[in-house]
């Protein structure tokens, strides 16, 4: 029986019927137009459709659509604020971190929920907050550095202006 649920996606308050079994990623990706996050392996694998939810990073293909009534969504395309990426991306940009991208906005979520909690990580702590993703070209070191450098920079203000 299809449902209806309300909630909010990238700042902006949405009502929307969804079908029984219907996943997250489905709900952002194919109705809602949102392609940041990735559809990899479907199956909570590889983290490359992870989006935070109240918060928190949740891979998105095994989370029920349903599940997102009344919370806070927020996808890759929901985190630059007037057009100025965070510093978390652009440490992944500056930083080399990004080769083919597909794991790129999965990682990029998992990392901004680090940056929120605003703790002090080691670098045991960064590799084992990213070990639920997958990525078949970096090699990892550039991203686990990439993400080190976010870190660094909580609280800074992410614009180039003097
Ligand atoms: S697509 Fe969701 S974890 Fe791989
Ligand atoms: S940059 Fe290609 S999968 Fe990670």
């Amino acid at each position: 029986m299809e449902q209806t649920i309300s909630f909010t996606i990238n700042d902006e308050q949405r009502t929307m019927v969804i079908h029984p079994g219907q996943s997250l990623l489905e709900l952002i990706r194919e109705d809602l137009g949102l392609t940041g996050a990735k559809q990899g392996c479907g199956v909570g694998e590889c983290g490359a459709c992870a989006v935070l939810v109240n918060g928190q990073a949740v891979d998105s293909c095994l989370y029920l659509a349903a599940w997102a009534d009344g919370k806070t969504v927020v996808t890759v395309e929901g985190l630059s604020q007037y057009g100025e990426l965070t510093n978390m991306q652009k440490a992944f940009v500056e930083g080399g971190a990004v080769q083919c991208g597909f794991c790129t906005p999965g990682i990029i979520m998992t990392a901004t929920e680090m940056e929120a909690r605003d703790r002090n990580y080691t670098e045991a702590d960064i590799k084992r907050a990213l070990s639920g993703h997958l990525c078949r070209c970096t090699g990892y070191t550039k991203i686990v550095e990439a993400t080190k450098k976010g870190l660094e920079n909580v609280g800074k203000c992410s614009c180039d202006h003097e």
